[in-house]
């Protein structure tokens, strides 16, 4: 089976974690700080802090963020449920806000209105999580200024997004997870994403005083520092000042980590490329009359964590109907041995969300995106025949059936 997504793991990725189990650090360590250091090197953010998941990244950040019990925050319907969940993790309640169909965006409209409705009811939003959709970077300067007007913190939610780049308004060419625009970014080391650590995550930030509260949150809320503790009781001696969490990486982890972060550029080079093969081929012939690729905004080169497709709807067709042709294609495709998936079924359509009484707005975007969406294979050990055989089984279901 052909998957939607998987790691690369080469030898010296291999020999790295060999070398780490023969050292004296297996939990964390030193290769935590050099991960971390390669992690501001590949986004240009001056701080990150590596922890057990980007869910927990998203956790912690939420946190620094000041999210509080009885706080609001807002993120996009159409992503993994732990952008929303990060905000309840800390006593919020997050609001969805529709997306743009063409690029499952978070649409700028409805955020503006939805924020201006929070700020009206006097719950303005605590924090903005946008979140840089298939590996394109989120509008994140036109996020800032709504959340600006209302104080609310950004954090950008890069899970999907290392490596790829955005262009400024002041000309100038970012990297997403840079916080350029953003206090905060996470990342997620998934093996599915660009590269991996097993199961890790991390936050990038700017501001100092946000990296110190991750650092001390990562760890039980506990500091050892000597400018914060309230008395000294000997070397030993540390406090817990806050309640935090058990979420460190390893260094066992760090260490396939640091392997992996130096193959980023061969590995995005390589995700461009099949898109553009498949961008190519779903241009040709009666393609475009049946499936149209996830569009791209227009200031940001995708780093491709997912290639998306969207069937083109029919004259008159309902969207339950398009979902049920859409369910032929992924059907259709696994008969083949290519193994698509959907992302993301919207957040406000999960039955706890709907239970907690979170799943209220109008989500035309997010419905009609998710009723003809699939992700096609899309990692760097694929070969260009890979991307011909998927391209043809799309069309021998499609093109046949529409015939
Ligand atoms: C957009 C998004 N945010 C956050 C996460 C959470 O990352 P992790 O699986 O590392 O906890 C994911 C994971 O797939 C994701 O896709």
């Amino acid at each position: 089976m052909l998957p939607y997504g998987r790691q690369v793991i080469e030898e010296d990725d291999i020999a790295a974690v060999v070398e780490q189990l023969r050292s004296d650090w297996l939990t964390q360590g030193p290769a935590v700080a050099k991960f971390e250091e390669a992690l501001c090197g590949l986004t240009g953010a001056r701080y990150a802090v590596a922890v057990s998941s980007g869910t927990a990244a998203l956790h912690l950040a939420a946190l620094a963020a000041g999210v509080r019990s009885g706080d609001t925050g807002v993120t996009s319907d159409v992503t993994f449920v732990a952008s929303a969940n990060c905000i309840r993790y800390a006593g919020g309640s997050p609001r969805l806000v529709d997306v743009d169909p063409r690029t499952g965006h978070i649409s700028l409209e409805a955020l503006r209105a939805e924020v201006a409705r929070l700020k009206s009811k006097g719950t303005p939003p605590k924090v903005i999580v946008p979140v840089d959709f298939s590996g394109s970077v989120a509008d994140l300067e036109g996020v800032r200024a709504i959340a600006d007007s209302v104080g609310a913190i950004v954090i950008e939610d890069a899970a999907h997004s290392l490596g790829a780049t955005y262009t400024a308004r002041d000309g100038a060419t970012r990297n997403a997870a840079s916080c350029a625009h953003t206090q905060m970014a996470i990342l997620s080391f998934h093996p599915v994403k660009h590269i991996t650590t097993g199961e890790g995550g991390a936050i990038t930030t700017n501001d100092e005083g946000a990296y110190r509260t991750l650092l001390e949150l990562r760890t039980h809320g506990i500091t050892k520092d000597p400018a914060k503790l309230k008395q000294v009781d000997g070397p030993w001696y540390y406090e817990q000042q806050s309640l935090g969490y058990h979420y460190r990486i390893t260094d066992l982890q760090c260490a396939l980590g640091l392997s992996q972060a130096k193959k980023l550029g061969r590995f995005v080079a390589r995700r461009r490329e099949l898109a553009a093969r498949y961008d190519k081929a779903f241009a040709a012939g009666a393609f475009p009359t049946v499936v149209r690729p996830l569009g791209q905004p227009p200031a940001t080169v995708s780093s491709y964590h997912l290639y998306v497709i969207n069937l083109v709807a029919r004259a008159g067709e309902t969207l339950a109907q398009v979902s049920q042709r859409r369910r032929a294609l992924y059907d259709g495709l696994r008969e083949k041995g290519i193994g698509p998936q959907v992302h993301y079924i919207p957040v406000h359509r999960q039955p706890d969300f709907v239970a907690a009484g979170l799943a209220n707005g109008d989500f035309p975007g997010a419905d009609t995106y998710y009723a003809g969406c699939l992700s096609l294979p899309m990692f760097p050990g694929m070969v260009d025949g890979d991307v011909e055989r998927v391209v043809d089984a799309v069309g021998s279901v499609l093109l046949q059936n529409a015939s």
